[in-house]
């Protein structure tokens, strides 16, 4: 209890706030004990030292704008993680992150040291960084509290019948379709009843799946590629509500020019789409409107079929230990 309070107080400190400010903070932490687990878990991280930190420890790796790009990554076996990657980054909740930079990652190759000198607050500080180099779950959705991620190879999970239902959906609603983009990594995201500080991500153990609440779920999020004008591939983040409508789509792409002209038309096709009709958005009169519409389908048609992949065996999974 101790050292959360400190925790709190510390942070404030950072911030530079008037005395003042510290009452409220005591009162945070008063109500701390109702979030469940994660007690060294501060509620911020300072993001300014974080910045300072991943610059002084991380950047001549991963780069000063977290691409994995820096000066002496070209001498490593493998390339640095790519900090900016949604897909990536959000299949690593804070407790992960917070023990890889201290402890090293145990499934990465040996050129990702460890950082064993940094103290749990500088840690934090770190991990608060990094999730503000990629577009985070709770962006998409605010409430979640617990979260499981795994990629489906469409058309390959399922009976006869499901794989060929998915795979001629596909055909007909999204062209053609290879490579990673037939596997796409789908965050099936939870509310839980006691709120966590940051979301958890549940590991895909059966006694912790069984755990989870078919009536908690909120909605999935997809970090997918659409292939706009001149076959550009843009990288987007998509959320579906559970009734498969669009809440949020937008490009996760660091360059701000892309960015705004892109944010702009994919803006239109939010509240977009629906469980059982077909994924057809033919909203646009121009020609590149109607270019896009036809890559929004494409990644709309990708993530539901990512999306329906996982209720499959979550119906699997809930018959098995009757809770459906
Ligand atoms: C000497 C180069 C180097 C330095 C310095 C370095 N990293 Fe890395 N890091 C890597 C490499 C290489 C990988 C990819 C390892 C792999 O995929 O096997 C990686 C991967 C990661 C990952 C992803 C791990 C995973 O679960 O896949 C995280 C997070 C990370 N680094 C954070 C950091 C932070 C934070 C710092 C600074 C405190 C840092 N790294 C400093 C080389 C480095």
């Amino acid at each position: 209890m101790r050292e959360r309070r400190s925790t709190t107080i510390r942070s404030l400190r950072r911030l530079r706030r008037p005395g003042w400010l510290l009452v409220p903070a005591l009162g945070l932490a008063l109500v701390w004990p109702a979030l469940a687990g994660d007690e060294d878990m501060p509620l911020i991280g300072d993001l300014t030292n974080g910045t300072r930190l991943y610059r002084t420890h991380c950047s001549v790796c991963h780069g000063f704008d977290g691409s994995g790009a820096g000066p002496t990554a070209v001498g490593l076996p493998v390339k640095p993680a790519d900090h900016r990657d949604g897909s990536l980054m959000n299949a690593r909740d804070n407790r992960i992150l917070f023990e890889t930079i201290r402890g090293g990652c145990s499934k990465c190759s040996k050129a990702m040291p460890a950082f064993g000198s940094l103290d749990d607050l500088e840690t934090w500080d770190l991990v608060a960084y990094l999730r503000s180099l990629h577009m985070p779950l709770t962006f998409f959705f605010p409430g979640v509290d617990q979260y499981l991620v795994k990629s489906y190879p469409l058309g390959q999970v399922g009976n006869k019948e499901f794989k060929t239902g998915q795979l001629e959906r596909l055909r007909k609603h999204a062209g053609k379709v290879a490579g990673k983009d037939l596997s796409p990594t789908v965050f099936t995201l939870f509310k839980a009843g006691e709120r966590r500080v940051s979301p958890e991500l549940v590991p895909q153990e059966p006694r912790r799946l069984a755990e989870l609440r078919k009536e908690n779920k909120i909605g999935y999020v997809l970090f997918l590629e659409l292939i706009g004008p001149r076959n550009k591939r843009v990288p987007v983040g998509l959320a579906l509500d559970l009734d498969y409508q669009i809440t949020k789509l937008l490009t996760t792409a660091s360059d701000p020019a892309v960015a705004g002209e892109y944010d702009k038309r994919l803006e239109k096709y939010i509240g977009l789409g629906k469980r059982g009709d077909p994924p057809k958005f033919d909203i646009s009169r121009d020609k590149i409107g109607k270019l896009f519409d036809k890559a929004a389908t494409r990644v709309y048609c990708l993530a539901v079929e990512g999306a329906n992949a996982y209720e499959l065996e979550e119906r699997e999974r809930s018959w098995a230990d009757g809770t459906f």
